[in-house]
């Protein structure tokens, strides 16, 4: 049988495809705005039909699942949060899953959290008979190699892209055609403070480094900083809008790749129509899953790896939360510890966290303890440098003391001096601190 027949015995309606969806089974959704968007909203159009699901996703889009007073019917069970799935957690009405990322394809395959349906959006078919998985290969890919029922949200919008980013028609179960415009993600507003985080993480940054960059502001703000810097590589997580202009202008080649050359590695891809554009059925990117992607053995095979990440608060011996905010789940662990052990393991690597150093204009996030309720991260073990827009404190090597020093004067100057004070408690030594 030709494939087009295969595709067109599979073609369904997304009622139709919902059918195969039984009560109390875990259903894993397209990740991030890879996000089975029609096929996601009409299961909770007719959620009427189903008890007890669970749907497993990570870094959320419009996640229409974890809605209000759906969880009878669907509950989230989240390796990530974000805007639209934050409030479900806290309302204890979705669950929390803490994972590292390169871990999560191994998590859905091995049996620990096995998935019954794959829920997930795909190109439309090449001429082999192939749908690409565009922009979200992560797990994306890994689950729907071994669920029990893939269903397919086929939308002729999902970019082509190249790596290991394919399906065949025949593997999959139901397809559901409904075309629409992929979810952007609009480019960061940068403020005066990140514009200074941005600038002292620049100056870490030389010609030729790879690099890994998270998204938001702060990795926005450094780029604008590497506009006079040339060779540089891409090995991430994931890019966004900021990477492509700076591919467009000829900072970032891969050229000086020693692994990978001349490819921007990624495992998944969130920004502007412009971007998804610009990665559609271009060689220069290669998707891949992130359990090669973030496998810290594989990033360390980069020479000069330079990771860039963020975090919610830092104590004085440098141990790092990124995911909660206290007791309140946050985000996730994401790749960070992944990039932050694969920049340390590689040859002239570096690996930073990147903040302001105040939240909200009233609280440090440069604090004598953790937070009660919050999660480590990134161990004081495993921290480099801590960069805010007061300067860079390089914690590698440095003792407990020479830490709670160093960051102190990287704090914003209103609570040096209570920092000080904790520090001349534990040390039992006057501080000199910076008082500018
Ligand atoms: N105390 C109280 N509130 C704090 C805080 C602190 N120490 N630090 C941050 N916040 C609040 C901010 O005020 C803001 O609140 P708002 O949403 O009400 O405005 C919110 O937390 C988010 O802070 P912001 O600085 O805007 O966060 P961000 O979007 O830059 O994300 C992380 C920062 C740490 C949450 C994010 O980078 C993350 O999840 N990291 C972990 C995963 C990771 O690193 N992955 C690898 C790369 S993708």
């Amino acid at each position: 049988m030709s494939w087009k027949d295969i595709y067109n015995q599979k073609l369904v309606s997304a009622e139709e495809a919902l059918k195969h969806v039984g009560n109390g089974n875990r259903i894993v959704v397209g990740h991030a705005m890879a996000e089975p968007s029609y096929l996601l909203r009409e299961m909770v159009r007719l959620k009427d039909n189903y008890l007890g699901l669970q749907v497993c996703s990570m870094v959320p889009a419009e996640a229409p699942y974890a809605g209000e007073h759906l969880s009878k019917h669907m509950r989230l069970n989240s390796l990530f949060l974000g805007g639209s799935t934050r409030k479900a957690v806290e309302n204890n009405e979705a669950d929390f899953t803490p994972c590292f990322f390169s871990e999560v394809p191994n998590t859905f395959s091995c049996g620990a959290l096995p998935a019954d349906v794959a829920m997930i959006m795909v190109s439309k078919p090449d001429k082999h008979g192939y749908c690409s998985f565009g922009i979200s290969v992560d797990f994306t890919k890994t689950v729907a190699e071994f669920a029990k029922v893939v269903i397919a949200q086929v939308n002729e919008n999902m970019p082509r892209t190249h790596g290991n980013t394919f399906i065949h028609v025949s593997d999959i179960d139901f397809i559901v055609e409904h075309n629409e415009p992929l979810i952007e993600l609009p480019r960061p507003k940068i403020t005066e403070v990140e514009e200074k985080i941005g600038k002292n993480c620049a100056s870490l940054i030389n010609d030729g480094d790879c690099l890994q960059l998270g998204i938001g502001a702060i990795p926005d703000a450094v780029l604008m900083f590497l506009t006079d810097k040339k060779d540089l590589g891409i090995h991430s997580e994931i890019i966004s809008d900021g990477v492509m202009h700076l591919m467009k202008n000829g900072n970032i080649n891969n050229k000086a790749k020693n692994f990978h050359n001349r490819r921007a590695v990624v495992t998944f891809l969130m920004g502007t129509k412009e971007f998804y554009d610009f990665v559609d059925d271009n060689p220069e990117f290669e998707l891949l899953s992130v359990d090669y992607v973030n496998d810290p053995r594989v990033i360390a095979q980069n020479d000069n790896m330079v990771c860039i990440n963020s975090c919610i608060e830092v104590d004085l011996m440098g141990q790092v939360v990124s995911s909660s905010i206290g007791l309140r789940q946050f985000s996730g662990v994401g790749g960070q510890v992944d990039f932050v052990r694969g920049a340390a393991w590689s040859k002239g690597g570096r690996s930073i966290i990147a903040m302001p150093s105040t939240a909200k204009g009233k609280f440090s996030k440069i604090k004598p303890f953790i937070t009660e309720g919050a999660t480590v991260t990134t161990s004081l073990n495993d921290v480099e440098y801590i960069v805010t827009e007061y300067g860079i404190a390089k914690l590698k090597g440095m003792s407990l003391r020479q830490r709670a020093e160093s960051l102190i004067n990287i704090a914003h100057p209103d609570f040096r001096p209570e920092l000080a004070e904790e520090y001349e408690r534990r040390f039992d030594h006057k501080l000199d601190y910076k008082k500018d």
